[in-house]
This record gives structure tokens, sequence and C-alpha cells, in this order.
């Protein structure tokens, strides 16, 4: 039977898929707010300093699935209001920049604007993650206006470099993909190649910096 068909389904199933197509929605509202502040910050950069430092993003709304397997971990209600009330990441975006001090430049300007709220940073460029993942997480909460009124809806941003991105990508997908865990030697052999990674993000950034230095030897500086 098609989801649209909602006559057929019992009175509490139908309000329940109801009340989460209408949460969807909302949060597709808040992950297009944060997206088009993000495009516009890159925009100003772009025509301030002839780059871009958003190489490129990606958005995602978490599945029903993923949200009822969270709220089950966590012990709680299988409802659209303990999902609202309880997860800060089911607006998602992921923001791939160039260079590593990119990271905390976006992070800033996001931060600093006067309808956002910073709920939560989490700087695991910083402090890595044991197994090597290194990104800038920040949970922000942006404010959605609808015909009912201002609702502020929270938006988990990850900033990371392409580097960073290549080595998540790569590890999220042995991790979950694959139906075996990681055996423990492979587990260090992927903490190394995130500590190699970490040094060439590391040296892009000091052959950015220089190059820099001779197209502005006054040191105008980059934001
Ligand atoms: P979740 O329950 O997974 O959302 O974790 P959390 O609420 O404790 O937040 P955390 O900041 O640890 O992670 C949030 C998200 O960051 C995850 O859903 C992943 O997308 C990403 N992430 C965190 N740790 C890792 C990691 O070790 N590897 C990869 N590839 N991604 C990670
Ligand atoms: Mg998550």
């Amino acid at each position: 039977m098609p989801l649209s068909d909602l006559s057929a389904l019992p009175q509490e199933v139908s309000e329940l898929v109801d009340s989460f197509v209408t949460m969807k929605c909302r949060y597709q509202s808040a992950l297009r707010e944060v997206r088009t502040k993000l495009e516009i910050l890159d925009d100003e950069f772009q025509m301030r300093h002839s780059r871009n430092p958003i190489h490129h993003m990606e958005s995602r709304i978490k599945s029903p699935q993923s949200i009822a397997q969270k709220l089950r971990r966590k012990g709680l209600p299988l409802t659209p209001d303990a999902a609202m009330k309880n997860l800060h990441d089911i607006a998602g975006i992921r923001v791939v920049c160039a260079y590593l001090n990119d990271a905390y430049i976006i992070a800033r300007l996001l931060t600093q604007q006067d309808d956002i709220r910073l709920l939560q940073t989490r700087d695991y460029i910083a402090n890595p993650k044991p197994n090597g993942y290194r990104s800038l997480h920040l949970i922000v909460e942006v404010p959605v206006f609808l015909s009912e009124g201002k609702i502020p809806l929270p938006v988990e941003v990850q900033i990371r470099t392409i580097a960073m991105d290549f080595w998540a990508s790569l590890e999220h997908q042995l991790r979950y993909k694959e139906t075996a865990s990681i055996p423990e030697e492979l587990n260090r052999q992927l903490y190394e190649a995130a500590e190699k990674i970490a040094m060439l993000d590391g040296d892009m950034q000091h052959i950015h910096d220089q190059m820099m230095e001779l197209v502005h030897p006054l040191g105008t500086k980059e934001i």
C-alpha cells in the first residue's frame, strides 16, 4: 500500500506518519537556511579573496529508520516529539573545505551571525577521536519561519578538509558497510593513515600561507 494512502491506515498510524512528514519538512527548511548562509559566505569570500574556502557541501535528513534506531538506543519513545526534543542531528550538513584554517573561518563566520545560536562545539580537529577521526562539529540552532510562527531548529554542521573527508568516507564504508568488524591491526593502520593525512593538511596549509606571503607581501590577511 502506498504511504500516501493514509485513509487505509489506522488513525494512530496515520497521525504518526503525518507528524513525521511535517517534521521532515521543517528540518529541510532549517537545512536550506544553513546551506544558503554558507553559500553566501563562500561567495563573499570568493569576491574578496579570489578563492572559495568551501569545496563542496552535502546535506541529509536522518531517515525515519535511523531516527527510530537512535531513539531506541537512548531508551526514548518512538515519537516525532521525542525525536525533536532529544536528537540534534535530524538535519545534518557536511561542509568540505580546502584548507585546515578554512574550517575555523567558516565556523566563525557562521556562528557570529545573530540569528544563529551555537548549541554545541566538538572540535575533533584539535582533539581527534582515538581512531584518528578529525572534523569540526557544530550544533547550531536556526529560526524557521512558518505560517504559525517562528520555530528554532537544530542543525548538525560537520566541517572538515577534503583530506579529512577522504579518510572519514572510506573509514565509514569499511566500518559500516562490511559485516565483519575491523581487526585491531587494520584499525592501527587506519589510525596511521589519519595521522599522515593530518600532516598533509598541515603541509598544504603551510604552502598556502607562503603563497599568500608572496602575493600579499604587506600581509593582507584573508579575514
Ligand atoms: P552519533 O550518535 O553517531 O550521532 O554520535 P554523537 O551524537 O555522539 O556525535 P559525534 O560528534 O560523535 O558524531 C556525529 C557524527 O560524526 C556521526 O554520525 C558521523 O557522521 C561522524 N563521525 C563521528 N565519529 C566518526 C568516526 O569515527 N568515523 C567517521 N567516518 N565518522 C564519524
Ligand atoms: Mg549522528
